[in-house]
């Protein structure tokens, strides 16, 4: 087989670019430690009474870290009562340096979770626990919004966390 010169130039390049992604894939995987959100567990909408999340809310967990156990559903996301009347938009409210990792799941249909200024944005499919950590270094209010269509009171599903 014959390649012309510039064929092999080309061949060249694709192989060096596909390698250096391969490679940056790998190292973001391995090295830096970036993964895909991923749903931790599966749970039945029906029967969300009998597991953490009939009693959202935040919990510290030792020192710095708290888990947060977030309902989301049409169209608000209870966080629990120390964040506010259920129903309403929540407040969230952590100490600057804090470690949070949030599990939400949904009760109806499709919701996002999406934290705002933070590399957050969750899927939350009923039936999933989405999972996602964050480490809020610098304090200021920062919106949680819900980037999925999920119906008529879609855009007014939001809450925030301070960062105090
Ligand atoms: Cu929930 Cu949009």
């Amino acid at each position: 087989m014959v390649l012309n010169r510039l064929e092999k130039y080309w061949l060249t390049a694709v192989a060096v670019a596909l390698g250096a992604y391969t490679a940056a894939l790998i190292a973001g995987a391995l090295v830096f430690g970036i993964h895909l959100p991923s749903p931790v567990g599966r749970i039945d909408p029906q029967k969300l009474d009998s597991t953490a999340f009939a009693q959202p809310g935040i919990h510290n967990i030792g020192g710095n870290r708290y888990e947060a156990y977030i309902l989301a559903k049409m169209w608000a996301y209870d966080a629990g009562p120390d964040a506010g009347p259920v129903g309403a938009p929540p407040t969230l409210r952590f100490p600057v340096g804090s470690e949070v990792t949030f599990y939400v799941t949904s009760k109806d249909v499709i919701h996002g979770f999406y934290i705002e200024e933070h590399s957050l944005s969750l899927e939350v499919v009923p039936g999933q626990i989405a999972r996602g950590t964050i480490n809020f270094n610098r304090p200021g209010t920062f919106h949680i919004i819900c980037h999925e269509f999920c119906g008529a009171g879609h855009q007014i599903m939001y809450g925030q966390i301070v960062i105090e």
